[in-house]
């Protein structure tokens, strides 16, 4: 029935439209034509063109051949035995031998020269150490000695370039890829392989970061987030990262979060001043800014904390964080604020623009 195949498509087209509106992925544009942010993009976006200018010119080719002889040697009911049979034609076969030629040669020398481009040295790039885990982000700046996890502070202007890999070489680790939306991507985040990449972020803004590279149960919630602000602020932000240390608390819940931190948590996750935690899971230091729970996927509230520290397994398929179901309500919330109370004053992240 041909009315199917057309409501179907009809049907695809819609699911397509709908998944690119904007309003999905917490409001972030997931624009691979967006070329703003970084010369990165940018240069990606002329291949892009090339290759789909390429693409176009085949399918018009193609479809505009076959539909040509599709109805000049149509069935017309006076055939009278077989037609004439043709057999090589050595002008179109030279023909549709080079044109291909050149334009997967054109296609491998553009190529060619945008990772020429893109692969230059950037002196004076920040280097900041990616590492993928099942299924979460893990960022080190080298220079600062500073660890975060699932969130990256960068300063805009500044060329910064990323040493991807993955998990620790245990048996356990698969492959992930690193990419951020909108800035740079992708680099495969390999155990016990460094892939280099380098951009130059040139807006301030929240950028989104997405594992792109099938790794598990929670591949599509391997999720991070990146917020690019201005070399003052910036400078600030890592000043106050270098040296941080919790202090002890004064308020009697985040006294109580603080005891169960250290014997629910602290075996497992850093918290700067508090425990060493363990390098294969999120540090937590600086947990008061971030803005999301369980790599990049609820937004950083109390709510989705404590239901994230009671059950993340029951959020998250595959996480290897247990549920604490034996901890009582007000003991969770004791830890949510606890870990919500360490953060550098001043950053307000969620104001800034997304992309
Ligand atoms: Cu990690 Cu997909």
């Amino acid at each position: 029935m041909w009315w199917r195949s057309v409501a179907l498509i009809l049907l695809l087209m819609l699911g397509l439209a709908w998944a690119a509106e904007p309003g999905q992925a917490g409001g972030h544009t997931l624009n691979i034509l967006d070329g703003e942010a970084s010369a990165f993009n940018r240069e990606v976006r002329g291949l892009l063109v090339w290759v789909m200018g390429f693409a176009a010119l085949v399918f018009v080719v193609v479809m505009g051949a076959l539909t040509y002889v599709t109805i000049k040697f149509r069935r017309t009911g006076k055939e009278t035995g077989e037609p004439p049979q043709t057999h090589g034609n050595d002008r179109l076969e030279v023909l549709w031998t080079i044109i291909p030629t050149v334009i997967v040669l054109t296609i491998f020398g553009l190529t060619a020269r945008s990772m020429f481009r893109l692969e230059q040295p950037q002196p004076g790039a920040m280097v900041v150490e990616v590492r993928g885990w099942q299924f979460w982000w893990d960022f080190h700046y080298k220079e600062y000695g500073v660890r975060d996890s699932n969130q990256l502070i960068l300063p805009v202007g500044r060329p910064v370039t990323f040493e991807v890999t993955g998990g620790d070489g245990s048996n356990y680790d698969v492959i992930h890829s690193f990419r951020i939306a909108s800035l740079v991507g992708t680099r495969d985040a390999i155990p016990g392989v460094v892939t280099r990449i380098t951009v130059t972020p040139e807006k301030e803004g929240n950028y989104y970061g997405q594992c792109v590279e099938l790794c598990g149960a929670s591949h599509a919630n391997m999720r991070f987030r990146v917020k690019v602000v201005s070399q003052e602020e910036f400078d600030r932000w890592i000043a106050e990262a270098k040296t941080y240390q919790a202090s002890a608390p004064t308020d009697p819940t985040l006294q109580r979060g603080e005891e169960l931190f250290k014997q629910q948590c602290a075996a497992c996750h850093g918290l700067k001043g508090v425990a060493q935690g363990l390098p294969n899971n999120p540090d937590l230091t600086l947990f008061g800014n971030r803005t999301t729970v369980g790599a990049g996927m609820w937004p950083n509230t109390p709510e989705y904390l404590e239901a994230w520290i009671k059950n993340s397994p029951g959020m998250k398929p595959g996480v290897k964080m247990p549920a604490f179901l034996h901890l009582s309500d007000q003991d969770v919330k004791a830890i949510a604020a606890y870990l919500l109370s360490h953060k550098i004053e001043g950053f307000d992240f969620d104001k800034l623009e997304k992309f």
